[in-house]
């Protein structure tokens, strides 16, 4: 039998954390629902990953660490599982009855319409129809839409006849997930989480959960939906601060202005953020977010967020102006595209970490292919395995031999160390195109390479 935690007071609850009473349930083991489940373990609470991936499950149930680059996990996965106190299955419906609280952390990406997909969360939902009982806890740290809670997945669970009530067989609150992949033991370390529920008095029992878990400050939130539109809303700025400072770099290139000067100096004011000018803007998280608030806005049948609408078109045109840029430096060096190999350098949507996830490196390899140029790519985090249909390289000097041109795409921390004297050596008529902001151009200038950079004009 659970235990209902909604009918307990403080106290109550807080001896069933001191006595690690409770078992907890996270739905979904990937790049969040994985260190989230181990912080849960690591607190002395009993916890079960339930994923459909079955090589995952196997993974962490044969004690193999599945999120190589995550640092600071390895070790608490380590403990966790020989102390038994994390396990994991495919069976949600033999998980999902013995824990008292559920975690979802489900993928919400969006289909090749950019339109969100909430397909995971939906159909776990209708399985929860089938196993909730007794007050259990569902909260859901996924990134939705807002209303997309009180609404579509409220109705999944309870089910169209409602055969389940909420707020009394069980109860659903929030808690968005905002760590930052790479550096997720520092986010869950220091960030504040949101906290909103159905029912009121579900906040405070999830504050307890997740102070007991992580220790940090639980801002209470008047809903779900409020919750959800802050997480939107940190994503989202983001997004829009890269796009202008994107196009302030495609102007910059014109006027003769370096950017990555000017948001130096322009940080020192109090009140600006520097963003930095890229590739474009990939990962699960902020393309897909604009995408998802554009989604919210339709619904109303009205011109909102023109702001969004804009910023995602310019982002989605920085592959196009990597590849004119590379093309510049081609006919400067009076050598052609077509038939050249060209080395690219980083395929993750971020630097330092092993993901793709709609990563502006897939559109630049297409624009290339088209342009007929022959590729060579390496990646630290996917050597000699195959990259959007392509095979990577398994050493950086591998993909540097016999190449006319280089373009670092993401700025892992492996390209800090890149050798200009021997780009300039090793080519003939080295041509060096930087999406990162990692090379001095005067200093590539200066070994004879020919250089572009995004955003950087006057050079
Ligand atoms: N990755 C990030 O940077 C990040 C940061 C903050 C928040 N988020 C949000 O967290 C959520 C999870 O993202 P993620 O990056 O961990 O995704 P992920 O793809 O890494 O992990 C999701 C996991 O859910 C599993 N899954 C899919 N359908 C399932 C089902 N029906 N039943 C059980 N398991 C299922 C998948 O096999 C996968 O292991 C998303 O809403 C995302 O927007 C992600």
């Amino acid at each position: 039998m659970t235990t209902n935690l909604s009918i307990l007071n403080n106290s109550q609850i807080q001896d069933h954390l001191k006595n690690h009473s409770l078992k907890i349930a996270v739905v979904g083991i990937g790049r969040i629902g994985l260190p989230t489940a181990l912080c849960v373990a690591n607190s002395g609470l009993e916890t079960i990953g339930i994923d459909i991936n079955k090589n995952l499950v196997d993974m962490v149930n044969s004690k193999d660490y599945p999120l190589k680059d995550e640092p600071e996990f390895d070790k608490i996965f380590d403990n966790v599982i020989s102390q038994k106190k994390l396990s994991a299955t495919t069976d949600i419906n033999e998980a999902i009855p013995k824990c008292d609280v559920i975690i979802l952390s489900l993928p919400t990406p969006m289909n090749n319409q950019n339109i969100p997909d909430y397909d995971a969360l939906l159909t776990v939902g209708k399985s929860l129809n089938k196993l909730l009982s007794n007050g259990q806890i569902v909260i859901v740290e996924s990134t939705v839409e807002p209303g997309f809670i009180e609404n579509e997945l409220l109705q999944s669970i309870e089910g169209s006849n409602k055969s389940l009530k909420s707020g009394t067989d069980f109860h659903l609150a929030v808690c968005p997930e905002t760590a930052n992949p790479g550096e997720i033991m520092k986010d869950f370390q220091n960030l504040p989480r949101l906290v909103g529920s159905i029912d009121e008095n579900i906040s405070p029992v999830v504050s307890l959960l997740y102070t007991h878990v992580f220790g940090v400050e639980l801002i209470q939130m008047p809903n779900c939906k409020t919750a959800n539109a802050v997480k939107l809303t940190t994503n989202v700025f983001r997004d829009i601060n890269i796009a202008f400072v994107n196009e302030l770099a495609l102007l910059f290139e014109k006027l003769g202005i370096d950017t990555h000067t000017v948001i130096d100096a322009a940080k020192r004011k109090y009140n600006f953020q520097p963003h930095f000018p890229g590739p474009g803007v990939g990962g699960p998280c902020l393309p897909v977010n604009s995408y998802q608030y554009l989604n919210s806005s339709k619904k109303f049948n009205t011109n909102f967020l023109k702001i969004v609408q804009e910023a995602r078109k310019i982002n989605e045109s920085m592959p196009q102006h990597t590849v004119d840029l590379l093309t510049d430096a081609f006919n400067e060096s009076e050598k052609s595209l077509d038939n050249s190999t060209v080395t690219l350098l980083g395929v993750s949507y971020k630097p330092n970490v092993h993901d793709i996830q709609i990563a502006p490196s897939e559109e630049i390899i297409k624009l290339l292919l088209k342009k007929n140029a022959k590729l060579k790519i390496f990646d630290p985090f996917f050597t000699s395995e195959t990259v959007f249909g392509h095979n990577t390289e398994k050493s950086l000097s591998d993909a540097m031999i016999n190449s006319d041109a280089i373009v670092i795409i993401t700025g892992h921390k492996e390209f800090d160390d890149l050798s200009l004297e021997n780009i300039s050596t090793s080519m003939n008529k080295p041509i060096l195109v930087d999406c990162t902001g990692k090379i001095n151009p005067i200093e590539a200038k200066s070994q004879g390479i020919i250089f572009k950079g995004i955003g950087r004009g006057g050079i």
